[in-house]
């Protein structure tokens, strides 16, 4: 539905579901990441999950998008193929009945600037009659702590508005995670919207299988905007919007592919990569520290020292977590060091199960790895768990680049002042 796919709220979401804003950055806090989804990726995976849709391609050229056109042999729809809402209202949606005028209307989408997201690729799909237009979703209602259904006779492009003026023709019924839905919950569902007798069956049975695909998929977002009744009385997705929680990416191998590398920031990519809790954020002190309590507080410190010393801020959110062998050391400075942004690193760990000589050896083993690639000042601050004997191998390293400091204070002070000297 227009705005509510990526980054913005729907103004009928004001009130408690926060999920639905959907940011571009995760909060380093809350440890969260989601995937959200091309309406083309979505709807695969509704296929994947027998939701009824209609066939499509997606072209990055009017060439290949009148190719398409030929083969369907039929009056198509070309649709822009962004991460935000309101597409059709941006004249991102366009009928062509024929190649030709197929070949110019994605000429015309692509290259568009919808709300701040460029058009690269445009899906093409046979047009539909639609004889009415229904909106249908799943999402993760956080401060509710449930699942919630929401769904209206009243869909389409305008379901904001309805929510907005009639709250009572959007019906939203919570849906326990543990019960789940099966047809009898899916049955109450279509109830509390009012769905016309005709097509309740067929609407309760595709509601069950956007259940499965929401969970099967560990969604936090599934959505139909317009679910559509054709002029024969068949119900299909016209539109969909899927958010998947990155956080179960592990039970999901295939999902991979459906991360949009281009759009992703390199450095988070390559973090990614090797296994690292990194978030890049926009200061200019690199942060590495283990656990991830450790590493916020650290944040904090580094921002109120860089007040000081001409408003520096954090670069990034690492947290390398418990076992800071040499190897993940290196890893995490070559991840920060490659931030041009970047110009101090501040290391504060504690030294836990794995102790801070561990730690030590790490760090000057890290170094000695990145060799010419360490360019910028390190200020490492140990505690903990053999703090003395790591100190001790760090002044014996008397590596040029790094300053050991003792407290987490006063080392975040020489953080920002260094990096402050650098800007
Ligand atoms: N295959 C199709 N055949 C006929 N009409 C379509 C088709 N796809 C979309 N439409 C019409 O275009 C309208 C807008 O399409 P869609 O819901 O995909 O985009 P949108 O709602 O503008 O975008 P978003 O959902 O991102 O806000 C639909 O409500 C429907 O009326
Ligand atoms: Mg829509």
């Amino acid at each position: 539905m227009p705005g509510t796919c990526g980054h913005q709220a729907p103004a009928w979401s004001a009130g408690p579901i926060e999920d639905r804003t959907r940011t571009r950055r995760p909060t380093p806090t809350s440890q969260e990441t989601r995937v959200d989804l091309y309406e083309y990726q979505a709807k695969d995976l509704f296929a994947a999950h027998d939701v009824p849709v209609l066939p499509g391609d997606v072209a990055s050229t009017p060439a290949e998008a009148k190719a398409i056109a030929e083969r369907f042999g039929q009056t198509v729809v070309v649709k822009a193929q962004v991460k935000t809402g309101g597409r059709g209202k941006a004249g991102g949606v366009k009928l062509a009945e024929t190649p030709a005028e197929t070949e110019v209307k994605a000429d015309a989408i692509l290259g568009l600037d919808i709300k701040g997201h460029v058009v690269h690729r445009v899906l093409v799909t046979p047009a539909s009659d639609i004889a009415e237009e229904y909106y249908f979703s799943f999402l993760l209602d956080r401060a509710n702590r449930t699942f919630l259904a929401m769904a209206s006779v009243e869909g389409g492009m305008d379901i904001e508005e309805v929510a907005a003026t009639k709250p009572e023709a959007l019906a939203k019924v919570p849906v326990d995670a543990v019960k789940g839905v099966d047809r009898a919950k899916a049955d109450e569902i279509v109830a509390a919207a009012r769905f016309p007798a005709e097509v309740a069956d067929q609407v309760a049975d595709v509601i069950v299988k956007l259940w499965e695909t929401f969970v099967s998929e560990d969604a936090t977002l599934v959505e139909v905007n317009p679910l559509v009744r054709d002029p024969e009385g068949k119900i299909v997705a016209l539109d969909g919007k899927v958010t998947l929680d990155e956080n179960a990416s592990f039970r999901h191998p295939a999902h991979e592919a459906l991360v949009d590398k281009q759009a992703e920031d390199p450095l988070e990519a390559k973090a990614k990569e090797k296994g690292l809790n990194y978030v890049k954020l926009d200061g200019q002190v690199g942060i590495i520290g283990n656990g991830a309590g450790l590493v916020m507080s650290t944040l904090d410190v580094v921002a109120y020292a860089g007040e000081k010393h001409k408003g520096v801020k954090p670069a990034n959110f690492l947290d390398i977590g418990g076992g800071a062998s040499a190897e993940v050391m290196a890893n995490g400075l070559d991840i920060i060091l490659h931030d041009p942004d970047v110009r101090s690193v501040f290391v504060n760990v504690f030294g836990g199960i794995t102790s801070c000589d561990a730690v030590a050896n790490g760090i000057v083993a890290a170094l000695g790895i990145l060799g010419d690639q360490a360019t910028k000042p390190l200020v490492v601050r140990l505690d903990g768990n053999n703090v003395e004997e790591g100190r001790r191998i760090l002044a014996d390293a008397a590596h040029p680049l790094v300053t050991v400091v003792d407290t987490m204070d006063n080392a975040a002070d020489k953080a920002a002042e260094l990096a402050a000297a650098g800007v």
